[in-house]
């Protein structure tokens, strides 16, 4: 029996797949990998959901495009800066997130826009100042919203005091701070040195990842830009330098860290050849430059050292704390005091099959059930996979099944890296994506702009300003579309910045309809959505900590569970899916629509009144969150 009462029609046909940028098509080199759902139950979470970031929601911040205010002249230089982001930390709250992650803000030459740090403890003039700094985080906590740092740990900028050092002599005392390595010994063709590069590694940015110091005759690594040196995180006193620096912002307050390209911290001793890609032979595989074994005792190292903070909230938020630089030179390589009820996240961002991806959650420690890895690596599957039902349920169960116990889950939808959602997945889709990452066990992290549906904004070739696309033009690399100002209002640059500067790239055409004000007058608007959404996930604990279990696909429907914490108190969920670009029947048992993607319909009644279930409809692309009886 059909209970529902109204019947609702969708008629755009939605694209079924995307491409990932080539830019992580290239680092990633990801398999699927071939587990299939184990039999251990999803049900019951093996811990009880007790820290912010389990039971929250991250949402990411690219501070040159989120909120750009005038500088004390009066003048705005279209790019965002800290005191926009607190001046839009109300719209946070109202919107109904947990934790800001900035992405990086440090004073740099902006080759990659800040992914290039110059200096690891200070404030780019560009974004404000450390008094900007410190009154965001205060104000945001003040408002209950944690503060995550992005900490760039893999490379810093060539600019780098400690670079120039490194570079100024081969005996110089930092030499051995960075990667460098001599010229091959020369062959029958007696090339200059300059051109006997050590060995096929690749920049994740194209090209070599080599680059000749003329000064001293060597090579040195850079992973991504030439500007972007790797650091040797073999060198204990590397180490030390960068713990030092994450205990500077850990002692004003900061709530973790997103950790730049985590798996990516050691490369192979023996400098070996990475082996040809059989799907793609002009690339390889990194083998010998990623996911070395040696990294995961570094992150077990960073995690001690944030576990031996307590909570920022609770704690006095905001002051610099009296031990900061003596807890990181006295504890260097091996920070070891573990906090009782410690508070601040280590994520990671880590792109890996799910095999390798969960072991970054780490070991128990001795004698306890605690992992000693990242709280949360990230999880990118769901950008990565197949935009289908069988490809994500499958990526459901096999990461479930993967989690080490005591591991909490996650998943992200979008970031500064990867095309737009509604892009990738088409606007209607985009709706269905926004209750699949919310009504998910594990922690979600959105994308700012991704509530109002923001796509991919074309970038003419003049335009350009992402250094991926302007060292490989035209193979699709380029970030910049991804990257357009926020949309608040349906005024001159929609808000974004006064409206006489220019906003450092343009804004996505339909602003007038599309921006954050008009969408909320709208209540079946994409922000209407993500807004009810955030509030059911909040109010049900069994959404923020609740089990997950019965993750099937019947043909273009996704279905899955959530069941309620052992109490018996909270109640059991089940979520609805409709992949396809046609209308789909399935069955559910009695229970309550609580919210459907297209806001419409609320209050109709699944199942049969004797307890059985019954043929339940679900347009093209729309997703139903159904509270069971
Ligand atoms: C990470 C960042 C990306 C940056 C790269 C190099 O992947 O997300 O934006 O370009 O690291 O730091």
């Amino acid at each position: 029996m059909l209970r529902r009462k109204h019947s609702r029609l969708t008629s755009r046909t939605v694209p079924l797949t995307f491409a990932p940028s080539a830019f992580k098509a290239v680092a990633l080199a990801v398999a699927f990998p071939r587990t299939i759902a184990s039999n251990r139950s999803m049900a019951d979470s093996e811990f009880a959901a007790t820290q912010w970031w389990q039971t929250g929601v991250i949402y990411q911040i690219y501070p040159r495009s989120f909120q750009d205010t005038p500088s004390p002249s009066g003048l705005a230089d279209g790019v965002g800066d800290l005191p926009g982001i607190t001046a839009r930390l109300d719209y946070l709250v109202s919107l109904g997130i947990d934790a800001i992650w900035i992405s990086p803000f440090y004073p740099s030459p902006m080759a990659d826009f800040g992914y290039d740090v110059a200096n690891y403890t200070g404030v780019d003039p560009l974004f404000g100042t450390l008094a900007d700094f410190d009154t965001l985080l205060a104000t945001a906590h003040a408002k209950g919203l944690r503060v995550i740092l992005d900490f760039v740990p893999n490379h810093t900028s060539d600019q780098h005091p400690w670079f120039l050092e490194s570079r100024s002599s081969r005996d110089n005392e930092k030499r051995d701070w960075y990667l460098w390595h001599d010229p091959t010994q020369p062959g029958d063709d007696w090339q200059p040195a300059k051109q006997r590069i050590p060995n096929n590694w690749m920049s994740n940015f194209g090209g070599s990842a080599w680059e000749w110091d003329q000064h001293t005759e060597q090579f040195y690594l850079h992973s991504f830009l030439k500007q972007q040196p790797d650091l040797n995180w073999r060198n204990p006193k590397v180490r030390a330098a960068i713990y030092s620096a994450m205990c500077f912002w850990l002692d004003r307050g900061v709530d973790g860290f997103r950790m730049d390209v985590l798996w990516l911290l050691v490369k192979d001793e023996f400098y070996r050849n990475n082996p040809p890609n059989p799907q793609d032979l002009a690339s390889t595989l990194p083998v010998f430059t990623a996911d070395q074994p040696e990294t995961h005792v570094i992150v077990a190292e960073m995690r001690t050292l944030l576990d031996s903070y307590g909570d920022a909230l609770s704690e006095n938020a905001g002051a610099p704390g009296p031990d900061s630089r003596t807890r990181a030179s006295t504890e260097t390589t091996t920070p070891n005091s573990p906090h009782p009820t410690p508070g601040r996240v280590l994520i990671g961002e880590i792109y890996l099959p799910l095999p390798e991806l969960v072991r970054y959650y780490g070991q128990p420690a001795e004698n306890t059930p605690q992992l000693r890895g990242a709280n949360l690596p990230f999880n990118f599957h769901l950008i990565q996979t197949q935009w289908q039902a069988e490809a994500i349920a499958q990526i459901i169960r096999t990461y479930e099944s993967l989690l080490p116990s005591g591991a909490w889950p996650n998943y992200v939808l979008g970031n500064h890296d990867q095309s737009r959602l509604a892009t990738r997945v088409g606007p209607q889709q985009a709706r269905l994506a926004a209750m699949l990452l919310l009504t998910l066990r594990g922690t979600p992290t959105l994308y700012y702009g991704d509530e109002l549906g923001m796509q991919d904004i074309p970038i003419a070739p003049n335009q350009v300003q992402d250094p991926a696309e302007k060292n490989d033009p035209g193979k699709g690399r380029g970030r910049d579309p991804e990257r357009s100002p926020m949309l608040w209002v349906d005024a001159p640059n929609a808000g974004f910045t006064t409206p006489t500067a220019t906003p450092w790239l343009p804004l996505q055409q339909d602003w007038q309809t599309i921006n954050a004000a008009t969408q909320q007058r709208n209540p079946k608007s994409m922000l209407s959505l993500y807004n009810k959404l955030l509030a059911l996930r909040r109010r049900h604990d069994t959404l923020h900590s609740g089990g997950i279990t019965d993750v099937v696909a019947e043909g273009n429907i996704l279905r899955y569970r959530r069941t309620g914490l052992p109490d018996g108190h909270s109640t059991d969920f089940q979520i609805l899916l409709n992949f396809g670009a046609e209308t789909a029947t399935t069955l559910c048992a009695p229970g309550t629509v609580i919210l459907t993607t297209i806001l419409d319909g609320e209050g109709s009644l699944t199942g049969n009144p004797d307890g059985t279930s019954s043929t339940i409809t679900i347009e093209s692309g729309e997703g139903l969150l159904i509270a069971l009886d």
